[in-house]
């Protein structure tokens, strides 16, 4: 396979080092190779577009991040720490959140039954705990409201929420517990024109206060829109990365073909 990746790697503007490294990342389904050696550094506060044809493997990237895969070879580090245990939970407690198509949120909790999910806020009633459903409610209202997030009605199932709001939702979750590392899984697949700004305006704002984001988008605009940097995988190998300037969009897109026509 073909392999141009930019000699400089772009650094976030603080030159903080890198948040997440993984070296040499291997994942195998039994005959499938659906990672091969993936080499990636994620700096504080830079979004990152995983880009790539279907089966890819840009999914299966997150879900090792995410902890939901171990991987088959490899090393991972974030914050500098050596990553062992490959576990959803271990991995949101190191700052890791990861945003999945289906968001994993209960369709029949409201929003802040929601956002404090597993990590309830609880008070003391005649010496027994309660939930505190007065302070959970408005600690919700405070973080969308920081977001710049509408929902007018935060008692509302989040089943009955639309795609951007639920988004919405996962993204205020993320930031109310302070991740460092958002992921997105096509965050603007399945909604609106408004709701798909709303997203991206989302995405940079937690960029801006110093999360990294990695985005899996199919939508090249959105990506020219908020990437500061491009990830391309073609058949589980990282096929090209650098900035959006540098690469240009006719050499990402026939990176994303070649892998499709079976030509690299
Ligand atoms: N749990 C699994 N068991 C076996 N094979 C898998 C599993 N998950 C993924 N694969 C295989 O690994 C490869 C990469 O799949 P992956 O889902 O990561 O692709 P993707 O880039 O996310 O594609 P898409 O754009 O369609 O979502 C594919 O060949 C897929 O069939
Ligand atoms: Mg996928």
């Amino acid at each position: 396979m073909q392999t141009r990746t930019a000699s400089v790697q772009r650094e976030a503007p603080s030159g903080a080092p890198a948040l997440l490294s993984l070296r040499g990342i291997g994942k195998r389904f039994g005959a499938v190779e659906a990672l091969k050696g993936i080499d990636l550094d994620v700096y504080p506060g830079e979004v990152v577009a995983l880009l790539g044809d279907n089966g890819a493997g840009k999914s299966t990237l997150i879900k090792v991040i995410a902890g939901a895969h171990p991987p088959s070879g490899g090393s991972m580090t974030f914050g500098d720490q050596p990553v062992c245990q490959f576990d959803p939970r271990h991995a949101r407690e190191l700052g890791i959140e990861t945003i999945y198509q289906d968001l994993a949120l209960a369709e029949n909790l409201d929003v802040s039954a929601n956002i404090f999910l597993g990590r309830e806020m609880r008070r003391s009633r005649i010496g027994l705990p309660v939930l505190d459903d007065a302070r959970m409610r408005r600690e919700a209202a405070q973080a969308l409201d920081r977001l710049g997030i509408h929902i007018p009605d935060l008692g509302q199932a989040v089943g009955e929420l639309s795609g951007g709001q639920r988004q919405a939702v996962a993204v205020a979750r993320a930031v109310y517990w302070k991740a460092k590392l958002v992921i997105m899984d096509e965050p603007t697949a399945a909604v609106g024109v408004g709701e798909h700004e709303a997203i991206l305006e989302l995405i940079t704002t937690l960029a801006a206060s110093g999360v990294a984001v990695i985005l899996i988008t199919h939508t090249m605009a959105d990506v020219w829109r908020v990437a500061n940097r491009i990830v391309v995988l073609t058949r589980g190998g990282k096929a090209l990365e650098g900035s959006p300037e540098e690469l240009g969009e006719d050499a990402v897109v026939r990176s994303m073909l070649f892998g499709r026509q079976g030509k690299s």
